[in-house]
């Protein structure tokens, strides 16, 4: 027998439910509660935080602050729901600048835990309680500021309970939101404990200073001595804080710390500007470490699009994405040797220059071939190289740089094609200025040997300094290669016979739109008919290579990214393969003075510390390192 279908009944949910249902969106996990506390007690303008958890914080957070504190009479419409008072109106979320606003956190964790929150405004007689379950109030005992208590988390909704992880993995999350705060927040002292016994202890101090003691506090000396100072202006957006080395970099992305007015945030657009910024640097999947402060005016931001605010909306995304790429970049520029003592290598390279029989840069065109994938630092251009590649690769360095100059010339030769510093010192300096060898200090130091055809050793006053001396030499080539083709094009050669392919039509559409970038490119695409595309011409350096897979991936890259982006790292990937090229062999002997002349280059080039593939270029080996390796003590 079947019942007549009847429609269910509409009904409104009792109010518990509707914010049992709501707190779903802002309390995950105690490192939820911990979050919304924290933020909550900066907005109070507390200075000194103290957290004290029990059970890894599903038994109990505590949060106590020295912030202004709440009146009496405000504590019961604090933990109602939509009660804030952070704003007021639509506009003043255009222009929060506190860390909440929805007066959302409290109701949503007195809905699912046992909560209480104790408080004590400047000038009142005493402290207030207020117990979340009953809303009784009383006096209590407590200094001006605020303690909030969240008990046994989820207690009344067993099955949100389930989902917790064990106790160290609630304790591991409920870190790392304190982590967050502690670093955007270097004036704030922190403290943290849990079942009573003291986890951690961050003091502030004052400045500049306070500031790297905090990073180093928090993620560890490392961090800061691998890191390079960030203070980058673009447009409408300040970036500020520090960028890891390449070499600092790490297997997981677990220290990328960003933050938007003040607000830790995971965001795409940043994300991968900075991966951007590595692109030319780091070696393959590794993961770079930064914790970098995005100021921007706050109508340039949406804040209010993700439940837990770790997520935010750009008005326009590009100036964040180019602010991000350009800040890390520019600070990662300066090679680690220019940075000991840049003024002291650049008046020493020009003299240098001046004197030596300088290492030729033009390479040999017998150079045997190095096979290297398109894909290999994570591009997708597939064209594998093929051999005869390498001639023409040759021989667009040569028409880039022209033939090798004679030895008198070598002087000039090299400064007008190094870095441009590097060039204003030998014009002012041709050879009055000659400070004897052993009266200057080089970064890099003296070369004394070359060894096995593939290292150069040198020394300096903390003892050797050992070069891969094709590595080294292939990033200033690279380096020299993108300087000149910021004025040049890349040069481009008509197909004998176009090659057609069957299409998408996305892609037809990007060749269609596309057809100035792709020029650019030295690359020329144009519709045969409804589906087919034909190749009409390639960059002359990939005459050989296989036209259609070519095409396909920039226009798969195109489709993907800006066109800029796309331009430049296509640029940069022919470049790379070029200066592979051109750089010097292994096996090829060199004299002294060629190897100081690569030294001295490599102290005055951009990215030197890594070749074009992220490894290092160069390593020092300390006196205390070898002193170790013979047992000798100093
Ligand atoms: N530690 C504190 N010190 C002083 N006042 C507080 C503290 N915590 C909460 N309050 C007051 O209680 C109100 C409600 O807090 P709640 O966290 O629920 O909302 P909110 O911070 O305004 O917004 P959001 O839901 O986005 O966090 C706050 O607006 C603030 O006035
Ligand atoms: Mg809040």
């Amino acid at each position: 027998m079947t019942e007549p279908n009847h429609p269910p009944i509409i009904r409104e949910l009792p109010d518990v439910l509707i914010s049992q249902i709501a707190a779903g969106e802002v309390v995950e996990r105690p490192a939820s509660v911990v979050r919304e506390l924290l933020d909550n007690a900066l907005d109070a303008g507390a200075k000194q935080i103290t957290l004290r958890l029990l059970g890894g914080g599903i038994r109990l957070i505590a949060v106590e602050d020295d912030g202004c504190g709440i009146p009496a009479p405000q504590l019961p419409i604090a933990l109602k729901r939509h009660a804030t008072s952070k704003i007021v109106s639509l506009e003043d979320l255009e222009s929060v600048a506190t860390m909440g606003f929805r007066g959302e956190a409290l109701a949503a964790m007195n809905s699912v835990s046992e909560m209480s929150l104790l408080s004590r405004v400047e000038g009142a007689p005493s402290a207030f309680l207020l117990e979340g379950q009953t809303g009784e109030i009383r006096p209590a005992a407590r200094a001006v500021g605020t303690t909030v208590e969240v008990k046994e988390l989820f207690f009344s909704t067993p099955a949100r309970r389930h989902f917790l992880k064990s106790e160290n993995t609630e304790l591991a999350h409920c870190m790392e939101a304190v982590r967050r705060h502690a670093l955007a927040r270097p004036e704030v002292s922190f403290a943290v404990w849990h079942e009573g016994k003291i986890l951690e202890q961050w003091r502030s101090h004052p400045g500049e200073v306070g500031w790297n003691q905090r990073l180093a506090d928090v993620l560890g000396e490392d961090f800061v001595t691998s890191s390079v100072n960030i203070d980058f202006r673009s447009g409408p957006v300040h970036v500020r804080g520090r960028a890891g080395t390449p070499d600092a970099a790490r297997a997981r992305a677990d220290q990328q710390f960003a933050y938007v007015n003040g607000r830790f945030v995971r965001d795409k657009v940043i994300t991968h500007g900075a991966r951007s910024a590595y692109e030319d640097v780091l070696h393959g999947h590794r993961q770079p470490v930064y914790v970098l402060y995005l100021q921007m005016d706050p109508a340039r931001v949406d804040v209010n699009v993700h439940p837990t605010k770790i997520e935010v909306r750009f008005r326009d995304s590009r100036e964040v994405h180019q602010a991000m790429r350009h800040a890390i970049e520019s600070a990662l520029a300066v090679p680690r040797a220019q940075s000991i003592s840049s003024s002291q290598a650049l008046e020493q390279a020009a003299a240098d220059t001046n004197t030596s029989n300088a290492l030729r840069l033009t390479p040999s065109p017998n150079a045997p071939q190095m096979q290297r994938s398109w894909s290999q630092r994570g591009m997708s251009f597939e064209t594998q190289r093929r051999n005869d590649d390498s001639a023409q690769a040759l021989s667009d360095l040569k028409a880039l740089w022209g033939e090798p100059p004679k030895v008198e010339e070598q002087a000039n030769y090299f400064s007008s094609n190094g870095a441009s510093s590097t060039a204003e010192a030998s014009t002012s300096a041709p050879s009055t200025i000659q400070p004897s060898p052993e009266t200057h200090e080089w970064p890099l130091g003296r070369a004394i040997a070359q060894l096995q055809g593939v290292y150069i050793l040198a020394e300096n006053s903390q003892g050797l300094v050992v070069v891969d001396m094709h590595a080294a030499h292939e990033r200033i080539v690279y380096e020299r290669l993108k300087q000149q083709l910021d004025t040049t094009q890349i040069s481009s050669q008509p197909l004998l016979i176009p090659s057609a392919f069957a299409a998408t039509p996305h892609e037809i559409a990007t060749a269609e739109s596309c057809t100035e970038v792709l020029a650019q490119l030295g690359l020329e695409i144009s519709a045969l008919s409804a589906k087919t595309l034909a190749v009409r011409a390639v960059p002359t350096s990939l005459a050989q290579g296989d036209a259609v897979e070519l095409a396909r991936s920039v226009l798969a890259e195109l489709a993907q990214h800006d066109a800029a982006t796309v331009v430049q790292r296509a640029q940069n990937e022919i470049l790379a393969t070029m200066a592979c090229h051109g750089a010097v062999r292994a096996n090829r002997k060199l004299t002294l003075d060629e190897m100081n002349a690569l030294l001295r280059q490599m102290e005055a080039t951009d990215r030197s510390d890594q070749c074009n593939h992220g490894r290092p270029t160069w390593r020092q080996v300390s006196m205390r390192e070898l002193d170790a390796l013979f047992l000798r003590g100093r």
